[in-house]
């Protein structure tokens, strides 16, 4: 299949996704250890159980693809996990954690939200209606997660981080 197909750039759209969401699952975990706002914690908890059906829906579409379930590195998530690998080398406080957190998850559903609204129209192309739809199931609840987080940025206390600092 040459990589000029669009069936061949779903797929390998969708093995990005794949490490994508899988290296999420484990940062999601981290964003809620290292959180100290229990909303942020429990918003954090509640989206990772999102994220692994959303890693079962990517194996749903692979098996409609008849294809074994791959996952291809992304650099983009790697690369937003390091950001977060150096901010905490920094011993920043639990504030700076909170506010930094918060950023951090709004990057990765901006990522995911790209990923998806790239896939889906794709799946439309080569036919593949029920993982256009499987798929819009799972960009919705990236862009509601978006959204809890974006309030949660504007509601940000920042007396409490300037008294921290
Ligand atoms: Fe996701
Ligand atoms: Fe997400």
């Amino acid at each position: 299949m040459s990589i000029d197909s669009t069936q061949s750039l779903f797929v390998s759209g969708l093995q990005h996704a794949y490490y994508t969401e899988q290296r999420l699952l484990d940062a999601l975990e981290e964003l809620e250890q290292s959180s100290s706002n229990e909303e942020l914690q429990s918003g954090f908890a509640e989206h990772r159980e999102e994220t692994q059906i959303h890693i079962d829906r990517i194996e749903d579409v692979f098996e409609q693809l008849d294809a074994n379930a791959e996952a291809k590195e992304d650099p983009v998530v790697e690369g937003m996990i390091s950001a977060h690998e150096e901010f905490m080398d920094q011993d920043p406080s639990e504030q700076a954690i909170d506010r930094f957190n918060i950023a951090a998850g709004q990057k990765s559903e901006h990522y995911e939200i790209a990923v998806y609204g790239n896939l889906i129209p794709m799946a439309d192309q080569i036919g593949m209606d029920d993982a256009a739809d499987t798929l819009e199931q799972t960009l919705r609840e990236e862009q509601d997660e978006l959204e809890t987080l974006s309030e949660m940025g504007e509601q940000f206390d920042y007396e409490e981080l300037e008294a921290a600092g």
